[in-house]
């Protein structure tokens, strides 16, 4: 993973934990509404793949054990992983693209329900993304992928056939090669072939503004059918929607260009959601502060989205940043593009080894000025903000000054899935710290079954505990044994 240079080592800094009636007259664990989705607290565990679908993406008992896992925390909300609205093979991604997926993810439903006592909501990430391949031998991209033309034959001022140019091609230096081949050819050769949402010369892609709202739609009424509270549109990152935001979309046919039009599918994607599943169900989305890449949005960009957003009617804004492919490193023969492993992907989950900002909030004054301008403009949308946070002082702090309506932890939450049950009974000492080392991020990158490093060898061969694939760690933390008397509303 990339890192910054400065090479400043961070401890986790959790300030002073709250005693119980600190935490019950708390701000972060008072009530808020977000829509029509009613959260008993201002805390949540924004989406995380760990990894563990089945791969045709189907809920596996993996999947129940994970969530069921958080959900005893007791969180306001936990949003189910990025799942898939296409009915198409995507590997181990959790999908929800027809309706034979409903009957796992209302078991999923089912089980966080119930683990919680019904106190946490529970959403789902709807996500699409495009066609990535991955990163082929030089000898097999000449001889099968690149097409060869004028460009090519005109490098080498002779009469060759294709099949020569291309032996010819694969003799090159490096430095010959970004001089002969195109920007998307030479990219492709060396990262493997992506597909952007500029593509408009092929028809899936010039059709998506056509075909998306149909089908971020039909798996909203599927979430809804599977007994979930609420959907989250992925317009962050990597993936499609967040690139029809992006400054980098230059569409000449009304979706891409100035903002107006960059925000135009993200929201007729919202209306047909909203069209189909009505008010009753919670709808909102994750978009970035800043994209952190050359040429990519700034915090104003996202500040007239989340405007535009709030006005459409969306019931909440989560805000993340970063993670894009555009400065993704170069992944090794074989396999593909990662958008976490640059530097806009250290932005999004900043590690302990960083700069003098450091990896604890970074994305705090850029959400606080999203949440400004929505505020502004009249709307009271629940803001939803990430990023490094993990303790309680920073927490409520962020909520007393006005920065954000509700906190989001990702890696705390893997780090220690009872962590706001801990704070909320005032056993703050009882909590595990994340230490933002990225072993997990490190694990999502390879697509292998996330863990924690800090417990996944603890008691790993006790009864009882089940291992990962590569038989060396346990898929889920130890159990937090709470004093009994610790219980919280009789639950
Ligand atoms: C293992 C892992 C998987 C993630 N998967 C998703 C995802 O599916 N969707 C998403 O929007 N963000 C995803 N993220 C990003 C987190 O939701 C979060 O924005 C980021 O980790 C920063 O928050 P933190 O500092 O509290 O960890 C993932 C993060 C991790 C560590
Ligand atoms: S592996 Fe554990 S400690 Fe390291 S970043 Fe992930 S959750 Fe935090």
């Amino acid at each position: 993973m990339w890192r910054p240079k400065e090479r400043i080592k961070y401890q986790p800094q959790p300030g002073t934990s709250p005693t119980r009636e600190e935490a019950a007259s708390s701000m972060l664990f008072s009530p808020v509404d977000a829509g029509p989705l009613q959260l008993a607290q201002r805390t949540w565990v924004p989406a995380m793949v760990p990894w563990r679908a089945s791969d045709d993406g189907f809920v596996t008992q993996d999947i129940l054990d994970w969530y069921e896992r958080y959900a005893r925390g007791k969180p306001g909300a936990l949003v189910v992983e990025a799942t898939g609205i296409r009915d198409i093979p995507s590997g181990p991604l959790l999908r929800i693209g027809d309706d034979r997926f409903i009957p796992g993810l209302q078991e999923l439903t089912d089980t966080v329900r119930q683990a919680s006592a019904g106190e946490t909501k529970v959403l789902i990430q709807l996500i699409d993304f495009l066609r990535i391949n991955r990163r082929a031998p030089a000898e097999k991209y000449f001889e099968r992928f690149l097409q060869v033309t004028d460009r090519h034959r005109a490098f080498f001022y002779s009469q060759l056939s294709d099949d020569e140019i291309r032996l010819k091609l694969r003799e090159l230096t490096d430095d010959a090669l970004v001089e002969v081949l195109t920007d998307r050819e030479y990219e492709a050769y060396a990262f493997g072939y992506r597909e952007r949402v500029t593509d408009t010369h092929l028809q899936h892609i010039r059709e998506l503004p056509d075909v998306l709202p149909g089908l971020f739609a039909a798996a909203a009424e599927r979430a809804k059918k599977a007994g979930f509270d609420g959907v989250e549109l992925h317009y962050a990152h990597a993936y499609t929607m967040a690139s029809f935001l992006s400054a980098l979309n230059t569409r000449d046919d009304g979706f891409g260009g100035e903002p107006e039009d960059r925000v135009r599918l993200p929201l007729n994607v919202y209306n047909e959601v909203r069209d189909r599943v009505g008010d009753g169900f919670a709808v909102g989305c994750r978009f970035l502060t800043r994209e952190c890449i050359d040429g990519g949005n700034q915090p104003d960009d996202a500040a007239f989205f989340g405007v535009e957003f709030a006005r459409a009617g969306m019931d909440f804004l989560s805000l993340s940043r970063g993670g894009k492919f555009e400065d993704a490193k170069q992944p090794k023969v074989g396999a593909a593009a990662y958008p976490y492993t640059g530097r806009s992907g250290y932005e999004c989950m900043p590690q302990y080894i960083s700069d003098e900002r450091g990896p604890f909030g970074r994305n705090v004054p850029a959400t606080a000025k999203v949440r400004n301008a929505v505020r502004a403009a009249g709307y009271e949308t629940p803001v939803v903000l990430a990023g490094g946070i993990h303790g309680f002082e920073q927490a409520e702090s962020l909520l007393q000054s006005g920065q954000a309506d509700i906190i989001a932890s990702a890696r705390q939450s893997i780090a220690d899935p009872d962590w706001f049950l801990k704070m909320r009974l005032g056993h703050g000492e009882d909590i595990r710290l994340c230490i933002y080392s990225n072993y997990c991020e490190a694990l999502d990158t390879r697509h292998k079954q996330v863990t924690c490093e800090l417990w996944d060898r603890e008691d790993k061969n006790a009864p009882g505990v089940k291992l990962s694939n590569d038989g060396k760690r346990r898929l889920l933390p130890p159990e937090w044994k709470a004093p009994l008397s610790n219980k919280l509303n009789g639950n």
